[in-house]
């Protein structure tokens, strides 16, 4: 199958007081059509520039270093800013954190979606896109969408401006949709719901989804393949199902440690993964994780191991498997 998307060896710096950060150092990995593919990883680990490295909307004292990043058998990296602006909304939609960042505060939410179809759809009539608007924001489970299209954004609740960035996004019905922390502000009901809507949406449009997240609990119930980051650098990659049945890394075995299952026995206690990864700035010597690793070894201090299938879909950055492929 022929990935959607395709990011290849991205290397991502900050300039931060004259001296270079390391945020992304050598991502790769494929989106595929009508999938759900889940970033994971702890604070700072490089998601969020990962996910504005593919929009280009990284801040001016940043610097994508290499990398190609494919779409439609074209190099994204290579577009200039006229160019990218047809690309981003158009084919890839987003979805942040905090809508009040990416919704106009001055402008009626009915508004700033037909705004965005108008803008990406040749020929539609203003009255064709309002009836989109509101067919969108029925489709995103806004109640009245009809009289609500009249609403400012600071008129409604925090899962409901959630969901009209879903719908603004959808709005120029891109291929793809980079949703970043979508939920990470809103309480456990709300989150539950706008994460379903995302799977729905999925369904009944086809859009893909790159779901960043921090909680890993979150990918487990909503996304089909997983990468899991560290430091910079994708350090497992499976299906969803294969990477809870087999979490391969010490850093994943840690994270899955960390967060409640329904599998697990009630008095079984929960345990943080301790320590801090290493700092980016400069080079890292060996594998990042080997300072918080009990398995580690002299090897895993030199040298960084590459990442390697030790099951068909399964992929694993550490030098400590056994023979079938496990961190023993
Ligand atoms: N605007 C910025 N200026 C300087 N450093 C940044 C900036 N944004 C992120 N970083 C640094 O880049 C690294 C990756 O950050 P980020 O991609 O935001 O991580 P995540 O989204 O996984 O929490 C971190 O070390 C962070 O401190
Ligand atoms: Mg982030």
């Amino acid at each position: 199958m022929t990935p959607l998307l395709s990011v290849k060896d991205l290397h991502v710096t900050f300039k931060v007081q004259k001296q270079l950060l390391q945020a992304v150092r050598g991502v790769s990995f494929d989106l595929y059509e009508e999938e759900i593919l889940g970033i994971v990883g702890e604070s700072g680990c490089g998601k969020s520039a990962t996910a504005k490295a593919l929009v280009r909307l990284l801040p001016a004292h940043s610097s994508i270093i290499s990398g190609e990043v494919i779409y439609k058998g074209q190099n994204l990296l290579t577009f200039d800013d006229h160019k990218m602006q047809k690309v981003r909304g158009k084919e890839l939609g987003m979805i942040f954190q905090d809508p009040m960042t990416s919704l106009n505060p001055t402008m009626k939410i009915g508004d700033q979606i037909i705004e965005g179809f108008l803008h990406h759809t040749k020929n539609a009539s203003r009255k064709e896109a309002k009836a989109y608007a509101v067919q969108l924001l029925e489709l995103v489970g806004i109640p009245q969408a009809f009289t609500r299209i009249e609403q400012y954004p600071h008129t409604l609740s925090g899962g409901m401006r959630q969901r009209v960035m879903i719908a603004l996004a959808l709005a120029a019905k891109p291929k793809i949709i980079i949703a970043d922390e979508p939920t990470t502000a809103l309480d456990v009901t709300i989150q539950a719901q706008i994460l379903d809507l995302m799977q729905e949406i999925k369904k009944k449009t086809g859009t893909s989804f790159i779901l960043i997240t921090h909680d890993v609990s979150v990918v487990a119930g909503y996304c089909d393949r997983v990468i899991v980051m560290y430091s910079g650098k994708v350090i497992e990659k499976a299906a969803v199902d294969q990477l809870f049945a087999r979490p391969s890394h010490p850093y994943t075995q840690g994270l899955l440690q960390s967060i409640p299952r329904l599998d697990m026995s009630p008095d079984q206690p929960l345990i943080p993964i301790e320590g801090s990864p290493p700092s980016s700035m400069g080079s890292i010597a060996g594998c990042a994780f080997c300072s918080r690793c009990k398995f580690a070894t002299d090897l895993c201090r030199k040298e960084d191991p590459s990442l390697t299938e030790i099951q068909q879909g399964h992929k694993l950055a550490c030098w400590n498997r056994g023979s079938d492929g496990s961190v023993n």
